[in-house]
């Protein structure tokens, strides 16, 4: 009924767990009586958006609507026509540890992030999240890989690419304020279709989140389609 999650429980300090419910016959009122007898201080529930007896219950148990959760998939073409020419400002990031030009895009790349949005976390845990999700990328802990755009020795835009299961994932996506709408994302995303290919996977996925309007908007002109919808609420219990 509720799925213990060790990381985030260790994490935040306190028992977290998730409730991924799949279908209309699902009892979410039991699920949440049952999360507070054993103790579990947040949960988050994921609910297909279609159950929407589901969703009006969980806003009258008290759960919060904090993330519309969209999956972006693009199937890459063999031969991938119109792409910019490789910019000789992409690097692999390669140094061992995080430095604070990464920790800021990494911070802005989450302005969405239910972790942020939430108001009840206290101790600033969306920041700490974002920051240990980027070392772990630098340190290729998850089998990333950190592309960076660089303008002289500043990193302009960041991009981490997972590679463990067989379609690749963008787990990390920023450009920096001062830098944005002159088609770096376009060029790390590009980089990232070509670095898919060499892996040998033809379709690249992506979360992010309705409310984050200009992603949206930045991943369907790439080409990008919507392969799922799904609404996250938490509930604090
Ligand atoms: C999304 C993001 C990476 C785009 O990077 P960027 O370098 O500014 O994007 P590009 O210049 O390559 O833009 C490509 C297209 O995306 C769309 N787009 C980008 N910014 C947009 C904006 N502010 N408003 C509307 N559309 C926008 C446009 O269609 C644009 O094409 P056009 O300039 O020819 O109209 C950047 O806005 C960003 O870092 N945002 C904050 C972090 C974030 O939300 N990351 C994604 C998390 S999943």
């Amino acid at each position: 009924m509720i799925h213990f999650l060790e990381w985030d429980s260790h994490f935040f300090g306190y028992k977290t767990g998730l409730i991924n419910i799949l279908n209309a016959d699902f009892d979410i009122k039991q699920a949440i009586k049952f999360g507070k007898e054993e103790g579990y201080q947040l949960c988050y529930a994921y609910i297909p958006p279609e159950l929407k007896l589901i969703n009006q219950q969980s806003i009258e148990l008290g759960g919060i609507l904090v993330d519309e959760k969209i999956v972006f998939c693009y199937d890459i073409p063999s031969l991938l026509e119109n792409v910019s020419p490789l910019s000789p400002n992409i690097h692999y990031f390669q140094e061992a540890t995080l430095n604070s030009n990464l920790v800021r895009l990494s911070i802005q790349s989450g302005k969405f992030s239910r972790f942020n949005i939430d108001q009840n976390f206290k101790n600033q845990e969306f920041e700490r999240m974002y920051t240990v999700w980027m070392q772990n990328a630098v340190t290729g802990k998850n089998d990333d890989k950190v592309l960076v755009y660089k303008v002289g020795q500043q990193i302009a835009g960041v991009l981490a690419l997972n590679t463990r299961l067989k379609d690749t994932n963008i787990e990390i996506l920023a450009v920096d304020f001062n830098y944005r709408r002159k088609s770096i994302g376009t060029q790390l995303v590009e980089r990232a279709f070509e670095e898919s290919q060499l892996l040998k996977s033809n379709t690249i996925q992506v979360v992010t989140q309705k409310a984050n309007k200009i992603a949206c908007n930045f991943y369907q002109k790439m080409g990008f389609e919507m392969a799922k919808i799904t609404n996250i609420y938490h509930f604090w219990l």
